[in-house]
């Protein structure tokens, strides 16, 4: 079993059903689990666990407002994070140049501060008629041996 630390950007509420879609997976498998809506860099990594990131895109390839701080703060910190685990869930639309641009900068930016990615990241195109809770849910449940 793993606990979790869901960590959430969204601007229109898209974002959030689907880390609460990851939520339910998640603990059915048998995990622990916290969502963040607003999260905190010192926060959240005071609990060393695994980071799910669930992220929208938006402006052209910019962060979620409400997860700006703590793409930031990653940025700048100098910790050791090479005990943090992740994975990324990207949700976008395949019409902007910037597809999943936020999940895919974020993503890069983990691994370059040392952090293991268990799952390589997935892009949820809502240009595309999809159900992303869905398409989550089934991601985690095909990875579940990794995390
Ligand atoms: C103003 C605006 C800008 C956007 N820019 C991008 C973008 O650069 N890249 C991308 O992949 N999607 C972009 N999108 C699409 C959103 O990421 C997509 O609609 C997503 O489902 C919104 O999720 P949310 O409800 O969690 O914010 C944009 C949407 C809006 C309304």
């Amino acid at each position: 079993m793993s606990s979790f630390q869901v960590i959430v950007g969204s601007m229109l509420g898209g974002s959030e059903y689907v880390a609460e879609a990851c939520e339910e997976t998640l603990t059915a498998l048998g995990h622990q689990v916290e969502l963040h809506f607003e999260p905190e860099f010192a926060q959240i990594l005071s609990k060393n666990q695994t980071w799910l990131i669930c992220t929208s895109t938006h402006g052209a390839g910019d962060y979620p407002d409400n997860i700006q701080a703590f793409a930031t703060d990653l940025e700048n910190s100098e910790q050791d994070l090479s005990s943090v685990k992740f994975l990324t869930i990207g949700i976008g639309d395949s019409s902007y140049d910037t597809f999943c641009y936020a999940a895919k900068k974020l993503n890069k930016l983990l691994l370059s501060k040392g952090c293991i990615e268990i799952v390589s990241l997935i892009t949820l195109d809502m240009s595309e008629d999809i159900d992303p809770e869905e398409q989550s849910q089934a991601w985690l449940n095909e990875n579940k041996d990794h995390l």
